[in-house]
């Protein structure tokens, strides 16, 4: 077949795992002109003969193994537990498909290694889904960044503190061995990706790193809403909160926050901030009580879902402080298009990159 034949044929795409990776994979690439998902694996049966029918897809196959023994298949999407994600994604390039590979890339370096080994040794492409990386606002400031907006960025903090949303006990996102971590592997990654993306990807050059298990060995803070994952009989063992300092090789300071469960005490530190002389209205008070970690939100905060924040910040006390995505993505737009800096971008270098919520302010109430 010649060159200009096969730029004519679709990508002929598999995809494994029918959770919500699996589904947005699936989703998305319906959606890309000249790419063709042909069959598609995952151990759910209904759910598999369900998405068959919606997204039109001829082959169903409930072990990848048998998706990957096809052998027209040009790239492979691996929307799995982590721990599959280095054999499927092995077999796939060595096989000669180009894979897309969830985020965690694996449960470790080894794992991820033998992965870009053996993308190397195919000539194929080994890519993660850093899908947030791409959002419009980290897009955005990415530009500020590039046109020197922000000066040298030399501290940022990257967050995603969810307070209260650890996926199921039991199932294999809170198991040691299947999932390879906790917070720091299934969220932590995309906070990190997106600052050292943010900061030119420097060299980290040491790492001081701290993690907890307070809340999910006790049963405590799981989010029970949609939660149908694999489960393992095992309990809890991985931690619900991760820390981390970093510095690069080019000077600059990396902060690292990652958690599936944070304690929620907005409504009493109002109550008796008020009653103790009165409610000072800051957005936002970090707080450690009874050994357990605590973030409070002022009013500016709020309880509820997921919800990524991205904003260069201005860093004075009592300022803007981070904004809320949509507000940000608009605002950020607008200085844009206006070609000019986000207000409080005068305090150069400073960059902060997150997401903080989840879970219900019900439940939240309910762990105090
Ligand atoms: N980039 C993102 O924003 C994002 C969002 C959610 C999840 N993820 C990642 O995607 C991956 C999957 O997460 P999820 O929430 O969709 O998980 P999930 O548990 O909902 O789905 C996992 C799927 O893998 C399938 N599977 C397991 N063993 C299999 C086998 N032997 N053969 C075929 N299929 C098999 C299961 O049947 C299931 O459909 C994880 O690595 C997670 O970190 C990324």
């Amino acid at each position: 077949m010649s060159e200009n034949e096969q730029a004519e044929q679709p990508l002929r795409v598999g995809v494994v795992g029918l959770g919500f990776a699996g589904t947005t994979h699936t989703r998305s690439y319906q959606q890309v002109p000249g790419v063709e998902v042909v069959g598609l694996a995952g151990l759910e049966e209904e759910r598999l003969a369900e998405m068959g029918e919606e997204y039109r897809i001829p082959h169903l196959y409930a072990q990848w193994e048998d998706l990957l023994a096809r052998d027209d298949l040009d790239v492979v999407s691996v929307c799995t537990p982590n721990f599959l994600h280095a054999p499927i994604a092995i077999a796939a390039l060595q096989g000669g498909r180009h894979v897309l590979c969830e985020k965690p890339l694996a449960r470790n370096a080894a794992e991820a290694q033998a992965m870009v080994d053996a993308a190397t040794a195919a000539g194929r492409v080994l890519h993660t889904a850093f899908n947030h990386r791409e959002r419009g606002d980290v897009q955005t400031l990415k530009s500020f960044v590039d046109e020197g907006l922000l000066g040298r960025v030399y501290y940022a903090k990257a967050y995603w503190m969810r307070r209260n949303g650890i996926p199921g006990l039991g199932s294999w996102f809170t198991s040691k061995e299947l999932a390879g971590g906790g917070p720091l592997i299934d969220l932590g990654v995309h906070a990190l990706d997106q600052a050292l993306y943010l900061m030119g990807e420097p060299e980290i050059t040491s790492v001081s790193a701290t993690t907890y298990a307070e809340f999910g060995p006790r049963g405590r803070g799981m989010r029970t809403v949609g939660n149908k994952k694999m489960q393992t009989g095992n309990g809890y063992e991985v931690e619900d909160l991760a820390t981390a300092y970093m510095r690069t090789a080019d000077g600059a300071t990396l902060l690292l926050e990652a958690s599936w469960m944070v304690q929620e005490l907005r409504r009493r530190l109002r109550r008796d901030a008020v009653r103790h002389g009165g409610w000072r209205g800051d957005r936002r008070a970090a707080l450690r009580l009874g050994g357990h970690p605590a973030r409070v939100h002022g009013p500016g905060g709020r309880a509820g879902r997921d919800a990524p924040r991205v904003g260069a910040r201005s860093g004075s006390p009592g300022g803007r402080g981070e904004v809320r995505r949509s507000r940000a993505e608009r605002r950020l737009g607008r200085t844009h298009r206006a070609g000019r800096a986000e207000p409080g971008a005068h305090r150069r270098g400073l960059l902060r990159v997150g997401t903080r919520g989840a879970g219900g302010g019900r439940h939240a109430r309910r762990v105090r």
